[in-house]
């Protein structure tokens, strides 16, 4: 529920999504990642822009560690925080969607009910699941950022995976498991889906 009311929105009068996807040569989609911290999303994500770029799309990574550093620096990594987190980010995505640019989203975003948010934000065509799997043993014994030895030192309370929970997507649009696929193969397999879906 809106807490002001009294505000205009003049969203039929901007230049439409089409004609700026027109002028960008693309359909814009938000691709969203999914998974556990060190599962990988961050490296794909980087990784995918990095091809998209190359290949003449517009992309722009959003990822959770910068955007907690601003939108979203006021939150906690309680499940209520989180959603929010998400909330901010999926407006975020559909303003560079109405832009005609597509985002690769990078969250843990750890349940279903966040996930679903996220997507009734964007709206379901525009919305791409991404499972980066990883097992969470897989992911520990990484442990890029040394987070899960702090989690399980009682350092960090609510980590996902350990503490705090992370609900598998049942249905994504793609899933990648990052112990059996290398970073380029999964970039491959994104970009067969960016070629089909987002050129015009
Ligand atoms: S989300 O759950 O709200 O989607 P987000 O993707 O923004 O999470 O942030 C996750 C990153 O924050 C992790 O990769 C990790 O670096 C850091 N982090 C710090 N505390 C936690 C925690 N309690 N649980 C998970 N990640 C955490």
């Amino acid at each position: 529920m809106a807490i002001v009311d009294n505000i205009h929105p003049i969203f039929d009068r901007l230049i439409s999504r089409e004609d700026r996807e027109k002028r960008l040569g693309q359909k814009s989609k938000v691709l969203w990642l999914t998974g556990l911290s060190g599962s990988g999303k961050s490296t794909i994500a980087q990784a995918l822009e990095r091809k998209m770029y190359n290949e003449g799309f517009f992309a722009q990574v959003l990822d959770g560690d910068n955007i907690r550093t601003g939108i979203g620096q006021n939150l906690t990594f309680s499940l209520e925080d989180r959603r929010e987190n998400v909330r901010r980010i999926a407006e975020v995505a559909k303003l560079y969607m109405n832009s005609g640019i597509i985002t690769l989203n990078s969250f843990i975003s750890p349940t279903k009910d966040i996930r679903a948010f996220a997507r009734d934000i964007v709206g379901s065509d525009d919305f791409i699941e991404i499972y980066v799997n990883a097992p969470v043993e897989v992911c520990e014994e990484r442990d890029v950022k040394g987070l899960y030895k702090k989690a399980r030192a009682g350092e960090i309370k609510g980590f996902t995976g350990i503490d705090s929970p992370y609900e598998a997507p049942e249905n994504p649009a793609i899933e990648i498991k990052t112990n059996e696929t290398t970073v380029d193969e999964a970039v491959d397999i994104i970009f067969e889906f960016v070629k089909e879906h987002c050129a015009l």
